[in-house]
C-alpha cells in the first residue's frame, strides 16, 4: 500500500443537472449513495488522511462520513478548485501526495488508483492526471497536449472550442498532486470562465507554465470515469454497478437466471446454489442461504433474512422479517416484521397485517406451521408449532392459536382437530 497519500473528497456540490432535493452525492447507484463508493475507497487505499469537502446540505450530507474523516464545510460553491481549497487546512502538517477524488465517481477501482499512484511515484510527478479515452466525451474537460504529446492543460466542455471539443482524451477528475505543488497553483487559479467558477483543471496549465513534470494514466476501462451529473448518468452506473454485483455473486456459487433483470443491492449476502429467478428486487440489508429459490418477481425489502432452501416465490414481498430453513412461500405474499420458523408453509395470498394504522406489530410463526392460502395474520399474533390456519382465515390480533392447534373462519376459531 502506498503511504504518505491523503484524500481531499469533493462532494459540496448540489448536483444542478440532477434537478433534485436530494443533494447529487447522496443518491444512489445499488442502493448505496454514491458518496459511500467514494469514502470506502479512499479507506481501501488506507490513505493517511481523508478530507471531503461538503456544501450543499452539509449536515444531511455529513452523516455519511465514516469515522476519522476530515470534514470542511465550503460556504460558496464557487467551483472544484475553491472546494479543494477549503480543505487544504485539514492537510496541515501533512507532507506527501494529495489525491483528489469526486464524490460523484463511484466505479473507480483500487487497482486503477493504485496504478496511477504507482506512476506519480514511479516519475517523481508533480502532477498525474487519471484520464480515459470516450467516444462521446461530451461534458467532461478535455486534456490538451502539447506537439511532444505532453500534457498542457485541460479545457472545460463549456469553454472548448469545436477543435477541443473533438479531444476524446478527457480528465476524469482524478488527480494526483504534490501537496505544495498543488498548494501553490491554487493561489494562481481565476474565474475567467463561462460558469465564473475556480476550476481546479486549470492548475494543470498553471503547473504546466511553471515546468512541472505532468504525467498521465489511462483508464483501461472507460466505465470507471462515468461521472454522475445527471439522471441518466445514474441509470447507467446502476447498470454497470448491477452487471458487477451480480457477476461477484455468480462466480461465487449463485445462479442468477436472468442478470439482466436481477436487481440485487451492493452488500446483499446470497449462499451457494440459491437460484434468483427473473424480475426479482432486492434491497439493501438482505441476507439469503444456501440452495434458496428467490423469485420470479419477488421483491425482498430491508432486514429480510432467508435461512437455507427457503421458496420466496412469485410476486411476493418481505420486509425486516427472518424466515428459517425450508419454509416454502411460493405465491403472493407479504410478510413484514415477521419472525418465522422453520418447514413452515405459507399458502398462496398468506398476509402479515403489520400495520395497524400508527405502529408495526410483529408476527411469529413457529416451526411446522401451516398457513392456509389467503390466510391473514392480524399482527400482533403468534401461530404455534404445528398449528393449522384454514384457507381464508383471519385471525385477529391477540388471538394466539396455540401448538398443534387448528383455527377456520373469519374471524378464525378453534376447531376440534388436533395436527
Ligand atoms: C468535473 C471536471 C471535469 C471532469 C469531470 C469528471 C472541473 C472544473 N471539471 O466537471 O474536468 O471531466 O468533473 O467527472 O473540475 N464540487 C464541490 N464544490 C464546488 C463545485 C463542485 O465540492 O464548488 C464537487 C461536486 O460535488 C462534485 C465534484 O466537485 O462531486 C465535481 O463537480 P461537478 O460540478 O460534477 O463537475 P463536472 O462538471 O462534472
Ligand atoms: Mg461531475
Amino acid at each position: 500500500m502506498p503511504k504518505n497519500i491523503a484524500a481531499i473528497i469533493l462532494a459540496a456540490g448540489s448536483g444542478t443537472r440532477m434537478k433534485s432535493e436530494t443533494p447529487k452525492v447522496l443518491h444512489t447507484v445499488c442502493s448505496r449513495p454514491l458518496l459511500t463508493y467514494v469514502l470506502d475507497l479512499a479507506q481501501e487505499l488506507k490513505v493517511s488522511r481523508t478530507a471531503v469537502v461538503l456544501g450543499y446540505k452539509h449536515e444531511e450530507v455529513g452523516k455519511f462520513l465514516k469515522p476519522g474523516n476530515l470534514a470542511a464545510v465550503q460556504k460558496r460553491l464557487l467551483g472544484t478548485a475553491d472546494a479543494v481549497k477549503t480543505a487544504m487546512p485539514l492537510l496541515k502538517g501533512f507532507k506527501g501526495t494529495v489525491i483528489i477524488l469526486y464524490g460523484d465517481i463511484p466505479l473507480l477501482k483500487k487497482d486503477t488508483i493504485l496504478k496511477l499512484i504507482k506512476r506519480h511515484a514511479e516519475n517523481n510527478a508533480d502532477v498525474t492526471l487519471l484520464t480515459a479515452e470516450l467516444d462521446k466525451p461530451d461534458g467532461y474537460g478535455r486534456i490538451l497536449r502539447d506537439k511532444y504529446s505532453c500534457i498542457c492543460g485541460i479545457i472545460e466542455d463549456k469553454d472548448a472550442n469545436d477543435f477541443q471539443k473533438g479531444i476524446k482524451e478527457i480528465n476524469t477528475g482524478i488527480i494526483c498532486f504534490k501537496k505544495d505543488k498543488l498548494a501553490d497553483a491554487l493561489k494562481y487559479v481565476k474565474a475567467d470562465n463561462r460558469k465564473k467558477e475556480f476550476y481546479l483543471t486549470d492548475a494543470i496549465g498553471i503547473l504546466h507554465k511553471k515546468g512541472c513534470i505532468i504525467e498521465s494514466v489511462k483508464t483501461a476501462d472507460i466505465d470507471e470515469s462515468l461521472g454522475i451529473n445527471s439522471r441518466l448518468d445514474l441509470s447507467r452506473a446502476n447498470r454497470i454497478m448491477q452487471r458487477r454485483i451480480n457477476e461477484r455473486l455468480m462466480k461465487d456459487g449463485v445462479t442468477i437466471v436472468d442478470s439482466d433483470s436481477a436487481f440485487i443491492s451492493y452488500g446483499t449476502k446470497i449462499g451457494r446454489d440459491t437460484v434468483i429467478y427473473p424480475f426479482t428486487v432486492i434491497e439493501r440489508d438482505v441476507k439469503i442461504g444456501k440452495r434458496c429459490m428467490v423469485g420470479p418477481f419477488a421483491h425482498l425489502r430491508e432486514g429480510t433474512r432467508l435461512g437455507n432452501e427457503v421458496t420466496a416465490g412469485n410476486f411476493l414481498e418481505i420486509i425486516r422479517s427472518s424466515i428459517g430453513n425450508k419454509t416454502f412461500a411460493k405465491h403472493f405474499c407479504y410478510i413484514g416484521d415477521s419472525r418465522i420458523g422453520s418447514s413452515v408453509n405459507i399458502g398462496a395470498g398468506a398476509v402479515t397485517a403489520n400495520f395497524d394504522g400508527r405502529k408495526k406489530n410483529v408476527t411469529v410463526i413457529d416451526d411446522h406451521a401451516y398457513i392456509g392460502s389467503d390466510t391473514i395474520l392480524v399482527a400482533p399474533v403468534k401461530i404455534g408449532r404445528r398449528a393449522v390456519t384454514g384457507a381464508g382465515s383471519v385471525v385477529l390480533k391477540n388471538r394466539n392459536v396455540a401448538e398443534g392447534s387448528s383455527v377456520a373462519g373469519v374471524p378464525a376459531r378453534l376447531l376440534k382437530i388436533k395436527r
